[in-house]
């Protein structure tokens, strides 16, 4: 396993180093862009392209959006996206899955409290993505400017699923059942000062767990900052250790998964794509924004508004001809 780190990591990375170490195989990799040729100007296709061909599959980090589907069509081994930007983070949700699944038993009607910077949040976008097959309603805490992103929105409408979308956490907290808390994502902000008027919006602590149900789970991605103060940590519906420890669990079955030993992938769902350098994704925190020779690539969206979605970041364009 090659495990490619453009961005830092603790859990996500030591996870799966240790996740595959335990299965009996080996690691090589880089746990920062600086170290790696992409710090003399490498495109991050030709870093894929070399590495994919030193190891049977490659794990990414990156901090652009996209980066995930640029090293897919890069490489000649399976990628796994270990994070890309403030897109998605698939393989906390498995973790994520596994976590409540094993202290709740089922998935099926729960009521799931995602609190925080739920905009930049991957982790989120993530799970709520997947939680949604799996028959439960939300319940979004968050500051406005950090509500999640319009098309995650639009994917819960499309979809009818119900969630319900509030600033205070005090409300919210006696109908939860399990409650994602997440760090406000200070490198992913344009401007300091607004991290720093949001960063500290939610502080869960003992006295707002008072009026929480007996069996809540608390869980976090981790790292916190601020966001649950150390004396939740000896509560008993504190679950965001066991969280990280079911990391390895989770990324051993997926290593498994892909190495072809356990049964399961499921085929790749194709969507159609217009590759054009006609009309480019605005979006400075796309991976096209930062690969000059990497071409823009849309999927159609929506036929009445001439609305196409780039087919890395999912950002919207509306209003063009193709
Ligand atoms: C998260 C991430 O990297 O998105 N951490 C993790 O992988 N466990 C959450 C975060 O950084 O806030």
């Amino acid at each position: 396993m090659a495990s490619l780190f453009f961005e830092p990591s603790t859990r996500t990375r030591l996870s799966f180093e240790s996740a595959m170490l335990r299965l009996g195989g080996q690691v090589i990799g880089f746990s920062e862009a600086a170290s790696s040729s992409a710090a003399k100007g490498e495109s991050l296709s030709d870093t894929i392209r070399v590495v994919s061909r030193y190891a049977d599959l490659l794990v990414m980090r990156h901090p652009k959006e996209g980066a995930a589907l640029v090293a897919s069509q890069a490489s000649v081994v399976p990628v796994i996206n270990a994070g890309d930007g403030g897109r998605e983070h698939p393989t906390q949700t498995l973790t994520d899955l596994l976590t409540i699944l094993s202290i709740k038993g089922e998935i099926k009607g729960l009521t799931v409290g995602c609190c925080g910077d739920l905009k930049y949040g991957r982790t989120v976008h993530s799970l709520v993505k997947n939680l949604s097959r799996l028959g439960v309603s939300f319940v979004f805490i968050s500051p406005e400017e950090l509500r999640i992103p319009d098309s995650l929105r639009a994917f819960l409408d499309e979809n009818n699923l119900q969630y319900t979308e509030t600033r205070h956490m005090e409300e919210a907290m006696p109908h939860l059942d399990v409650l994602y808390m997440t760090r406000v994502q200070r490198e992913r902000f344009d401007s300091e000062q607004d991290y720093l008027r949001l960063k500290d919006m939610y502080i869960l602590d003992a006295n707002k767990l008072k009026s929480a149900k007996p069996d809540l789970c608390v869980l976090h991605p981790l790292p916190r900052v601020n966001e649950i103060t150390p004396e939740v940590d000896d509560d008993p519906r504190a679950a965001y250790f066991e969280q990280a420890r079911c990391g390895v669990f989770a990324r051993m079955a997926l290593l498994l998964m892909l190495s072809g030993v356990e049964p399961g992938l499921l085929p790749v769902q194709t969507q159609t794509t217009l590759s054009t350098n006609t009309i480019v994704c605005k979006n400075p925190r796309c991976i096209t924004s930062v690969e000059p020779m990497l071409a823009h690539a849309f999927h159609p969206h929506n036929a009445e508004t001439r609305t196409y979605r780039c087919a890395y970041c999912e950002g919207d364009v509306k209003g063009i001809e193709i």
